[in-house]
């Protein structure tokens, strides 16, 4: 099996301005330059991916956007298609984010037909996945995973994961400080892997599981010495340059 390259994203969510996009661009580029075994990407708000592109010239890290439309133009008030999404330089694009599923009622449906927008684009998904509180209580987590990662593959085929990344984000981990245990957290990687191999071996093998969910530059190292774990997807510690640089080095280091 070849090694997966890791991939720590940076979601910057809800937050930012001109004069921090630049700022933060420009100490994530000193604090990284010359590290390579970690694929690093950010994620700011599609206001700010003009700054961001410019910002990023000359460096390996990868823009990314934290949304899309599955529309590819015309009356759509307020969307962003796929086409200006690449047209801003933008490659990895985060969809079925729990916030989203929350806060805009996204099914998983409509999210997979996001997944099929961005294939077509030669954009790569980050799917994000994860069960709530509630359903990890009630030992329901493998049972939403499967179910989300499903709705993928009954709408586009197991292929579809080829090149793509899923971020399993249990919702009780997101923002809370409370990061699922590593241990935890392989188990329900292994899980989606297994899914996944149970379809198509050779596109589990390949396909970039990252964990998401309170992960700083404390307990990076010790999640990414699990085998399921293929990287992270940082939110509130994307936030600050050297925090975020920690957890890239940890994951090159773990994955070396
Ligand atoms: P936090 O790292 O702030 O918990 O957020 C995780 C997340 O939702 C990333 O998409």
């Amino acid at each position: 099996m070849a090694a997966r390259k890791p991939l720590v994203m940076g979601n910057w969510k809800l937050n930012g301005s001109k004069a921090f996009t630049k700022e933060l661009i420009a100490g994530l580029k000193a604090e990284l330059a010359g590290v390579s075994g970690c694929d690093a990407a950010i994620a700011p708000p599609v206001m700010y991916l003009a700054e961001a592109e410019a910002a990023l010239a000359g460096s390996a890290i990868a823009l990314g956007a934290q949304n899309v439309d599955v529309n590819v133009q015309g009356a759509f008030t307020g969307d962003i298609s796929t086409a200006m999404l690449k047209d801003s330089g933008a490659k990895y694009i985060i969809i079925g984010h729990s916030e989203r599923r929350t806060y805009h009622k996204e099914s998983d449906e409509f999210i997979a037909k996001k997944f099929g927008a961005l294939k077509e684009a030669g954009l790569v998904p980050v799917l994000c996945i994860g069960e709530s509180e509630a359903e990890n209580e009630a030992g329901k987590t493998e049972e939403v995973c499967a179910r989300q990662i499903d709705a993928v593959i009954n709408a586009l085929g197991v292929d579809a994961f080829n090149g793509a990344v899923i971020a399993y984000e249990p919702i009780w981990a997101i923002g809370t400080g409370k990061s699922a245990t590593p241990a935890q957290a392989q188990a329900v990687h292994a899980f989606i892997r297994g899914h996944i191999a149970a379809k198509s071996q050779a596109v589990a093998d390949q396909v970039i599981i990252q964990y998401g969910g309170s992960v700083n530059d404390a307990n990076a190292a010790e999640l990414f010495t699990q085998p399921d774990i293929d990287g992270a997807l940082v939110g509130g510690a994307s936030l600050k340059a050297a925090a975020f640089a920690v957890i890239v080095k940890a994951a090159a280091v773990a994955k070396a």
